[in-house]
């Protein structure tokens, strides 16, 4: 996953507006939750969507990648972050809202793991709270034989990274490689990560057997789509 990229974590997403992403949630979230105050963002990366929601909830981080949150807490340093798997957690406290943003869904891989992290969230909502879920691609929807390259050109690093998709049964697998440049070095390095396809009835099935009611919204935050799921 995230191990030799993740102090460029930021560089290689440059692309993505946070700020404006956060706002269409924050929107999302008082429309099915008018009242909502606290919120835990689960696998929250280096806190990009937490810098700007933190204006208006008492906001959590949790991810299992300790480099990316140390970013996080440089960033938001006032915020708890929680060094845990969104698989299997038990935080003993109660959200209005828990997100999972930016596909980081499917970094669980398998189905069975898919079900465990949609309770543990459900778990640790209020009632009338909001379980947010961005999903990734599904077996159909996830495109193979292309060959994918993304581009950043800062002053100091400067980064290219490209990858050819592949699907192996139900698990997407991006062989990511990675050539970074500085005013010292340029080094290349190479790193696999592996996301499940699930399909919109294995989303829905998770979030439906934890009781929660789903909403979904077409384009999300990102054009892959959103599971709103509103507890009783
Ligand atoms: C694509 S990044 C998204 C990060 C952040 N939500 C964002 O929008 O920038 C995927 C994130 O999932 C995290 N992750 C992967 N598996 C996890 C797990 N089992 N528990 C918690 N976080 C996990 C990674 O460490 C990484 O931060």
């Amino acid at each position: 996953m995230y191990k030799k990229s993740a102090e460029f974590y930021d560089a290689l997403y440059h692309f993505k507006n946070y700020k404006e992403a956060s706002e269409k949630l924050r929107n999302i979230i008082y429309r099915f939750n008018p009242k909502a105050k606290t919120l835990l963002d689960t696998a929250c990366g280096t806190g990009k969507h937490i810098e700007y929601l933190r204006e208006y909830f008492d906001a959590e981080g949790l991810d299992i990648n300790e480099d990316l949150l140390n970013i996080a807490k440089q960033r938001c340093p006032e915020i708890l972050f929680h060094l845990q798997s969104m698989i299997d957690f038990d935080l003993r406290k109660k959200y209005d809202v828990v997100t999972c943003l930016f596909s980081s869904i499917a970094y669980v891989k398998s189905v069975d793991n898919l079900f465990s992290a949609v309770s543990c969230m459900a778990e640790h909502l209020n009632p009338g709270g909001l379980l947010i879920i961005e999903p990734w691609f599904s077996r159909d929807t996830f495109w193979t034989d292309i060959v994918t390259v993304n581009h950043y050109d800062g002053k100091d690093l400067k980064i290219t990274w490209m990858y050819t998709p592949k699907a192996e049964n139900d698990l997407s697998i991006l062989e990511i490689n990675y050539l970074v440049g500085t005013p010292a070095e340029v080094t290349y390095f190479k790193e696999r990560h592996e996301l499940g396809l699930f399909d919109d009835s294995q989303y829905r099935s998770a979030m439906e057997k934890t009781g929660l009611k789903i909403e979904y919204d077409k384009y999300g935050l990102f054009g892959r789509g959103m599971y709103i799921g509103i507890k009783n």
